[in-house]
């Protein structure tokens, strides 16, 4: 078997390139190694920046998109239970869009299976190989067959974990990292949301998040050291502490009940540099990671899916070689913008184990500032409604 492009990974940004490749009629073949439907259970964020939204629109595939998300002009913020607005519409002419991950993923899966059928599911032992040669491929496993696909290129949209980054020799990748010494006790659960827009919360007792997938499922974080078991939280236990750390107004009208799912996620940052080698682009996850303070994660993979989209369309719609060799560059000056971004509203909204006095007074007057100057509050705005690719 041979296609121009094998896309490692089937979650929303190998779908979305695929999609893409597929419209501009350059052959791809999308290797996921779980099954649709595990893919497709997996609970996401999903605040959509209006670049996310453009290709998503491009790709074909908005209608639910359009009709189901929420349209978010603003965000509130909140220090010692108080809480303020910040004015994306206004700062910035821009919004943000709510709308699960889950979804985007579902949709894509639906328009490919119709149109392309390109998706291979339960690919096992996936293995890129020859990448730095003149004649790649990938082996696979499926139903218990050996596969091999001759390719052009790989792109690796295999997440963190996936085997896209590690086939590049260690010597020639640079790792930047930054481990959070805490996590996000995650809940979910069918009630209306607390407030219409999502709530950013810096408390003494830690940072908490009030955010939502629709008009009746809520979702809701709090900080908890990283030593927490989820056991140690019952739903009461969660609600009660989420209640002290929300703004006053919204912890005396938030409609708790019982959870739907529960979970604690370490925070980190992390970026692989280059995001390239040889015939290998890595996207999303598989290049670098951001604390989800910033909703960035997805945004930032499919920013990547721009350059890299555009860099496959020139080289076989153009005969532009160039641009591809370009991809690494492009994406990381634009993935260490929001990593400084989702690294910033970390530091600002949490408690640190050891934050000295020094350190609280810090964090404290970067708050008041926000809250009292426009400038301040643009920087933030603009940052969160997503920088231009
Ligand atoms: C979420 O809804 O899960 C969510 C929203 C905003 C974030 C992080 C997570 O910054």
């Amino acid at each position: 078997m041979r296609t121009k492009v094998v896309i490692i990974g089937g979650g929303p940004s190998g779908l979305l390139l695929s999609r893409l490749l597929s419209l501009d009629g350059i052959d791809n073949v999308v290797l996921e190694k779980q099954t649709k439907s595990h893919v497709i259970g997996r609970i996401r964020a999903g605040v959509l920046e209006s670049g996310t939204t453009n290709m998503l629109h491009k790709a074909g595939v908005s209608c639910r998109l359009d009709t189901e998300g929420f349209i978010h002009d603003g965000i509130q913020l909140s220090f010692k239970n108080h809480g303020f607005r910040i004015n994306l519409k206004k700062l910035t002419d821009k919004h943000v869009t709510v709308y699960g991950q889950t979804e985007v993923t579902k949709d894509l899966y639906e328009i490919i299976e119709k149109q392309n059928n390109n998706i291979i599911n339960s690919a096992d032992n996936v293995l890129p190989q020859d990448l730095d040669k003149k004649n790649p491929f990938v082996t696979f496993k499926k139903d218990g067959i050996e596969n091999k696909i001759k390719c052009d290129f790989v792109a690796g949209c295999d997440g963190y974990h996936g085997i896209s980054r590690k086939t590049i020799p260690k010597n020639l990748i640079q790792i930047y990292e930054r481990v959070y010494p805490f996590g996000w006790l995650g809940v979910l659960s069918e009630t209306p949301p607390v407030s219409d827009e999502l709530i950013y919360a810096n408390h003494g007792n830690g940072f908490a998040l009030a955010s939502m997938r629709n008009n009746n499922l809520s979702r809701y974080y709090i900080q908890t050291p990283l030593s927490d078991k989820i056991d140690n939280w019952t739903d009461k236990k969660f609600w009660e502490e989420l209640k002290k750390r929300l703004p006053t107004q919204a912890a005396d009208t938030i409609i708790t009940g019982k959870s739907i799912e529960k979970s604690i996620a370490p925070l980190r940052s992390f970026v692989c540099e280059p995001m390239s080698w040889g015939k290998l682009f890595l996207v999303g996850d598989a290049a670098h990671i951001v604390p989800p303070t910033g909703a960035k994660g997805l945004n930032l993979a499919v920013s990547d899916v721009y350059y890299l989209h555009n860099g496959f369309k020139k080289h076989y719609l153009l005969n532009n070689k160039n641009d591809l060799k370009l991809y690494s560059q492009k994406a990381l000056s634009r993935v260490w913008k929001a990593i400084r971004f989702s690294w910033w509203m970390t530091t600002t909204f949490h408690r640190f184990p050891n934050q000295t006095n020094f350190d609280q007074c810090i964090q404290d007057s970067e708050i008041e500032y926000l809250q009292n100057s426009v400038a301040s509050q643009t920087v933030l705005a603009e940052n969160y409604v997503g920088l231009p690719f």
